[in-house]
């Protein structure tokens, strides 16, 4: 359970005014707790416990929200339990602390990288909803080469079994370019899902130079959606890894960790689905 905090700290946080200016309310006799009115400054509460009432009114704090980036290890399912006893994502996250917390969308059993968690029901599911068309960006180590004509099908939209996808950026990454994305990555993990292809047969790329590294950025989030596209051209997905979702960037944080997103994040993603009618942050 949350401590007790000072009757003044507590009233600030419900919005009545700055601390000093809750004090003042106290020594006024205004306010009571648990029916009992609170004379003196030291007295503490808990939130959520105790009532409390200011001029005969009952005030609470704002729902607090929190919402969070891990960095998904491959080899964890996006849900919250899992009925096979498979390694769950809820395990890497702080759920006793914050029960409500649930993913934003899914990413692959095999696939790393940024996977949002919110307390915010609103705001996940504004997240998702196709009309905001967040940018949900990718690595994908491909099997072969892909030519400049299949790379232009599938940045115009490309034939699915569930319909055509939209317009979307593709880029291949030669260089520098592909060897800051493996480092994001994470390279050896990708080189040993490399070896671990050409064992089973699956890839048909002699060397790991030889596997494109292609940068996938859609606005749609359908199930498998880049895997999918990839296989359709002729190039199935070795390995695949999300470095931002909306206005977010992964960045350096290490597999298997979580992060809070900051003040500013916080205002970027709120801005990404401001324009829906209606929404409220
Ligand atoms: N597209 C996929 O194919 N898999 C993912 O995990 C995410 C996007």
């Amino acid at each position: 359970m949350d401590d007790a905090i000072r009757l003044n700290r507590f009233l600030a946080r419900c919005g009545l005014g700055s601390r000093r200016g809750c004090e003042d309310l106290i020594r006024a006799g205004r306010v009571s707790v648990n029916g009992v009115v609170a004379s003196d400054l030291s007295v503490k509460v808990f939130a959520g416990k105790d009532i409390v009432m200011v001029d005969g009114e009952l005030v609470s704090l704002p729902d607090e929200t929190i919402t969070i980036m891990l960095h998904k290890p491959s080899g964890y399912v996006t849900t919250m339990s899992d009925p096979q006893g498979r390694p769950c994502v809820a395990s890497l996250v702080p759920i006793d602390a914050h029960p409500s917390l649930f993913p934003v969308g899914r990413l692959d059993f095999d696939t790393t990288g940024l996977l949002l968690f919110t307390t915010d029901g609103k705001l996940g599911h504004a997240l998702l909803h196709p009309r905001h068309h967040v940018r949900k960006s990718y690595y994908a180590l491909v099997d072969g080469m892909p030519s400049l004509k299949e790379l232009a099908s599938l940045r115009e939209g490309i034939q699915l079994d569930d319909g055509m996808t939209q317009p979307c950026e593709v880029e291949l990454l030669e260089g520098t370019a592909r060897e800051e994305a493996l480092a994001l990555m994470g390279a050896a993990e990708v080189e040993r899902a490399f070896d671990e292809g050409c064992a089973d047969g699956r890839i048909s790329s002699k060397s790991f130079k030889d596997a494109a590294l292609v940068f996938v950025a859609i606005r749609e989030g359908r199930k498998r959606q880049v895997k999918r596209m990839l296989s359709a051209i002729g190039h199935p997905v070795i390995s695949l890894h999300r470095p931002s979702f909306g206005p977010l960037l992964l960045g350096d944080l290490p597999r298997g960790f979580w992060r809070s997103i900051t003040n500013e994040e916080s205002a970027l993603l709120y801005e990404t689905i401001a324009h829906e009618d209606g929404f409220r942050g």
